[in-house]
């Protein structure tokens, strides 16, 4: 089997294990059978003869699925309480005779001029204390209770017009909560503040207790006093700062449930979304979020800076399913090619929209979707690509849309099924929060780096991988990694205790268990939370100068950015500083205890480190790297009758997959499937589990041919 593209799946015998699979499509959009595709379409910007081409064209490339009214509230209610639904009317009616299902979007992450006019107030303050304006598009201050009015009340609007019609398939609540501004630092936000602070803290005194309001005499005697957190001469009060982080995404949610709600209530059935920007924004908490929504979506751009980028967009799928608790999700916008906000916008080369497509596929996606369907010709995004370049039908881009569509209708029966993951790695926003304010002991310290860092050496050790919360369940994991778990509250310390003594295999990575809840350092000192289950504590931070390094007692392995001065309480020392401020003491310790162990490493380790790191604890996790030829993504979906196999090959070598299968695009069995250069490929196998694969001998590869990323 050759293929010029980049999936594989395979689809697999009855008799497949199937570990914690869930069965199906609950939750799913009502009546839909098949991977959805589509994208933001926004036929507004056109005049109505250009619809019908959109139609035709869109039946051409296969897609069911199209998300509009996004940023229309200014056309919708042109004077604030007058509605024009006729455009929208006749919209409906035109895709739903092409059968294409509607996303119907609540146009509230833009609101119109006449409402930042009527409302001034509403306009989003920044920290510094400038108000922004009109002429873009963003969100109105979350705490403005007249933008949850109104915003609510175009929500209900279109759901009492549009909420039982045979076309709408989803509801898509405004456009990526948290993004472009997150914060608001009005006067209403403080009120709202203190209001949020007051559920939490009940009293003056806790809450001055909780913000270690004695250090520098900030003390509060009312609560009128208590403001958001504004510029100040020095650094900012760091647990109200983190509060306000809490607050700000709580506020956004609240905007979203407001207009969750008032859509139910018109439109029963019906799945309400938002777009998720998982890793990408830092702004709301997704574990909260996710609870909240009927179908978990995200939306992913690669950084075009990053020729690994594809390991970021796995990355992100990978927290998309774990926040939508393992069920199947949405992609709602990704890129056909470049976007047009980077530094410099790099377009994807042949094959690369369906490597990213078949990647977001195999990792649980179950709709593919793009920003946008029609390229714009005005506007601030007229340099973004989309389904219908503005090279039109002719170009290499649509033909690859053409085709993407086709092979994903093909792929009808892997719908519903799920991933599972041996090895979680933890993810807190709050943790994040807290830990990327100012004053922190180095400026080296990066949460994002260390867990991108860790997730890359799972990703080449071909592991699947789960996020999770660090109070949540963890026993289904043989392997629990911690990057950056700098605030650890004592519910999540006694959970990793008590998932060691059970057996499983902890790594904790450097500057965890600083803090508590309050970003108050734990009594006992550096770590004192995790001492019993790391069988350490730190005496004191060793960061290191710029571009320092540190060898280990191992060969090869090097270190920079960060040491400790370690006490051990019953760690064994797996190996030693040879130099810099912590020589002779210990840089990875493991700790056995209960059934299970603990690794800690003290310093940065670079990926080759993390192979030496993580491959020891592969051992006590009884995991096994998959040795999969570099570049090459192998990711397995468990379906009720069958499992799939989604391989995409990022890499310069074809690779052949030693699994027998059914090709899905082909419907032809096979012992063994190549993943040509630069392709994917997806198939349904044959036992085993763990697919083994064998490297091609290198071939040159003719210039154009379906390029890698590489
Ligand atoms: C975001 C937005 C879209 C569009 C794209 C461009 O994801 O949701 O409206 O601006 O970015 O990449």
């Amino acid at each position: 089997m050759k293929s010029d593209t980049a999936m594989l799946s395979l689809r697999g015998g009855a008799d497949l294990p199937t570990p914690g699979a869930q069965s199906a499509t609950t939750g799913w959009l009502p009546g839909v059978t098949s991977i959805c595709y589509g994208g933001d379409y926004n036929p507004e910007q056109w005049p109505e003869e250009v619809w019908e081409q959109d139609v035709a064209l869109m039946s051409e490339a296969g897609v069911n699925l199209v998300s509009i009214g996004i940023f229309a509230w200014g056309l919708l209610e042109p004077r604030e309480g007058e509605f024009d639904f006729v455009w929208l009317d006749r919209l409906f009616a035109l895709l739903h005779s092409a059968g294409i299902r509607i996303d119907l979007g609540t146009p509230t992450a833009s609101p119109p001029a006449w409402f930042f006019h009527s409302y001034p107030d509403a306009r989003v303050v920044t920290r510094e204390g400038t108000v922004l304006g009109f002429g873009s598009r963003g969100m109105a201050s979350p705490s403005s209770a007249d933008y949850r009015r109104l915003s609510t009340r175009i929500a209900r609007e279109l759901a009492r017009r549009y909420g039982r019609h045979p076309a709408l398939a989803m509801w898509h609540v405004h456009n990526e909560y948290g993004a472009p501004v997150s914060e608001c630092y009005s006067a209403a936000s403080s009120a709202a503040f203190r209001t949020w602070l007051r559920a939490r803290y009940g009293t003056l005194d806790v809450l001055n207790a909780a913000w270690g309001t004695a250090f520098w005499g900030q003390t509060y005697g009312s609560w009128e006093h208590i403001s958001a957190p504004s510029a100040t001469p020095s650094v900012i009060n760091p647990t109200q700062r983190l509060d306000f982080s809490r607050y700000t995404s709580d506020a956004l949610l609240a905007c979203f449930v407001a207009e969750r709600d008032a859509i139910r209530a018109e439109s029963p059935g019906i799945p309400v979304t938002t777009n998720f920007m998982a890793g990408a924004c830092p702004s709301v908490d997704l574990w909260r979020w996710a609870r909240e929504v009927d179908i978990v979506s995200n939306d992913h751009y690669l950084t075009a800076a990053d020729r690994r980028g594809h390991v970021g967009l796995a990355m992100a799928a990978d927290l998309t399913r774990s926040v939508a608790g393992g069920r199947p999700w949405i992609l709602m916008e990704h890129s056909t090619s470049g976007v047009n906000w980077q530094p410099r916008n790099v377009a994807k080369r042949a094959g690369e929209m369906r490597r990213n497509a078949l990647s977001h596929l195999g990792r649980g996606a179950d709709a593919i979707m793009f920003f946008q369907w029609r390229a714009s010709r005005s506007g601030a995004e007229k340099f973004h690509s989309a389904m219908v370049p503005h090279a039109g039908t002719t170009s290499r881009i649509w033909t690859e849309v053409r085709e993407l569509g086709a092979e994903l209708g093909q792929l009808a029966e892997v719908l519903g099924s799920t991933v599972t993951a041996d090895v979680a790695v933890l993810w807190d926003w709050e943790s994040f929060w807290a830990q990327d304010q100012e004053w922190r002991p180095s400026e080296d310290l990066s949460h994002r780096e260390r867990v991108a860092a860790f997730y890359d050496r799972l990703w080449r050790d071909g592991l699947t991988v789960d996020f999770a919360h660090p109070e949540a369940d963890l026993s289904a994991y043989r392997l629990v990694v911690a990057p950056a778990a700098y605030l650890v509250t004592a519910r999540a310390a006694e959970n990793l205790r008590r998932y060691v003594e059970g057996g499983g295999t902890l790594v904790v990575s450097y500057f965890a268990g600083i803090v508590d809840e309050n970003d108050a350092v734990h009594d006992g000192g550096f770590g004192a939370p995790l001492r019993e289950v790391l069988g350490l504590t730190v005496e004191e931070f060793l960061p290191l100068r710029d571009g320092e390094q540190v060898h280990l007692d191992l060969p090869g392995m090097v270190g920079d950015v960060w040491t400790d001065d370690i006490v051990l309480h019953g760690a064994q020392v797996v190996a030693r500083y040879v130099d810099g401020p912590a020589a002779g003491q210990p840089a990875i310790t493991r700790n056995g205890l209960g059934a299970g162990s603990a690794w800690y490493v003290s310093t940065r380790l670079d990926v080759d480190g993390l192979a030496v790191l993580l491959g020891s604890a592969y051992q006590d996790a009884g995991l096994e790297p998959s040795r999969l030829p570099a570049e090459l993504e192998v990711v397995r979906r468990h379906g009720e009758h069958a499992d799939y196999v989604v391989a995409v090959n990022h890499g310069d070598d074809a690779a052949v997959l030693l699994q027998a299968g059914v090709d899905l695009r082909t419907g032809r069995e096979r012992p063994e499937h190549e993943v040509p250069a630069g392709a994917p490929s997806c198939s349904a196998p044959r036992a085993p589990r763990r697919p083994r694969l064998r490297r091609r001998p290198r071939t040159r590869r003719s210039p154009g041919r379906a390029g890698s990323s590489r």
